[in-house]
């Protein structure tokens, strides 16, 4: 059942060029347009939305946050997103030209259901996102837009988040298709690129021993810091996340611009910190940035993993370890950066002796709040 790995995660881990495939299959026509019918919220009542909020948890969470950057800027509508076990109490302004969209992979989670149905209660549309058909979340929401991930065993997620990024972005991009945002003409060539992430991800599983080897070469470290930048910066959360709850090892995700707000301070001699370095071809002003407080950081003695695209050679200097990613646009660019954090994690937490498919204290879907 494990095809051949040792555990489900690492099975879930290679699946994932399939997952992201799958996701997309069946939703573009050939003529490169969007056809997602299976979304019941009509394009007259798409056209009217004037905010999306996203409530997820955990690593959805971090899918939601990076959503939020391809949402605002293929659509222009705002959007926030929030914690859905903070969400409710705190009294949200919603209305009927809210889209809130609930992001779920065992979409049981009570969190975001008390989350989406209080969105309900204040006439919102909610439209479910979401890996695991028939669920509770999807049957209470108006719409849903299904992840195809298949089943994920592992109580790490890691399939489930690469394709809660495709089904966002094609959320994304349906949006700015039905209401013809000044974006429309860009959506062809994203969804162009959409379709090579799946082979991006296939060559970045293709290049991971080295860090495997890394990780056992930490196993012994107490902390691990990550930075990122933008869409980074939800990727470094995500790369602590996956270290706390498999290694148990103490991880946090900072923007890499907050690092002389404060967090600086932690940096001493032989930290590991993973960097996630931004395409010098997008917006370079932030590569460049991230660039110095590289620099900064090992000035102080920090040992940097840097993750950066191929052919970027200004962070090599900086680099006491160094994986590369293919190069994708921007916004694409989670979807492989993420990969070699995963592979991390579940490396670090099997060379530290822990159960990688069923950590402690943890559970696969949270039914209570
Ligand atoms: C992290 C993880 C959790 C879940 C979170 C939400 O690897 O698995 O953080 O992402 O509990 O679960 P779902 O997506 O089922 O609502």
């Amino acid at each position: 059942e494990k095809g051949g790995y040792d555990y489900f995660m690492l099975k879930e881990i290679a699946e994932q060029p399939k997952a992201v495939a799958d996701t997309l299959l069946g939703r573009i026509d050939a003529a490169g347009s969007l056809t997602l019918d299976e979304v019941r919220i009509s394009a007259s009542e798409l056209r009217e939305v004037d905010k999306v909020v996203i409530v997820a948890c955990g690593t959805a969470f971090h899918a939601g946050l990076i959503a939020k950057y391809a949402i605002e800027h293929w659509t222009r509508i705002p959007c926030e997103v929030e914690l859905a076990s903070e969400f409710r109490y705190r009294d949200p302004i919603l209305d009927q030209q809210t889209l809130v969209i609930a992001i779920s992979q065992s979409g049981e989670t009570m969190d975001t259901l008390m989350a989406l149905r209080h969105a309900r209660e204040q006439g919102s549309k909610v439209l479910a996102i979401c890996n695991t058909n028939g669920s509770t979340i999807p049957r209470e929401s108006d719409a849903v837009l299904y992840t195809h991930a298949g089943p994920e065993v592992a109580v790490a997620s890691t399939k489930a988040f690469l394709t809660q990024l495709v089904a966002c972005y094609l959320v994304a991009l349906y949006l700015g298709q039905v209401r013809g945002t000044k974006w429309g003409d860009e959506i062809h060539v994203v969804i162009r690129d959409l379709s090579h992430i799946g082979s991006d991800v296939e060559r970045v599983l293709e290049t991971m021993e080295p860090v495997r080897a890394l990780a056992r070469s930490l196993a012994h470290k107490n902390t691990v810091l990550f930075l990122g930048r933008h869409v980074g910066y939800p990727v470094a959360l995500e790369g602590a996340l996956k270290l706390k709850e498999l290694a148990y090892m103490h991880a946090e995700g900072f923007a890499a611009g907050e690092l002389k707000h404060g967090p600086i301070a932690l940096i001493e001699d032989d930290l590991p910190v993973v960097v996630v370095v931004p395409s010098p071809r997008g917006r370079s002003v932030l590569h460049d940035k991230i660039v110095s407080n590289m620099q900064e950081i090992r000035a102080r003695g920090a040992r940097t993993i840097v993750i950066a695209e191929e052919g970027d050679e200004a962070v090599v200097p900086y680099a006491d370890h160094l994986i590369r990613i293919p190069a994708t646009p921007t916004l694409l660019q989670p979807m492989v950066a993420t990969v070699p954090l995963q592979v991390f994690a579940c490396e670090l937490a099997t060379a530290r002796g822990n159960e990688v498919d069923q950590p402690r204290n943890l559970a696969k879907s949270v039914t209570v709040e």
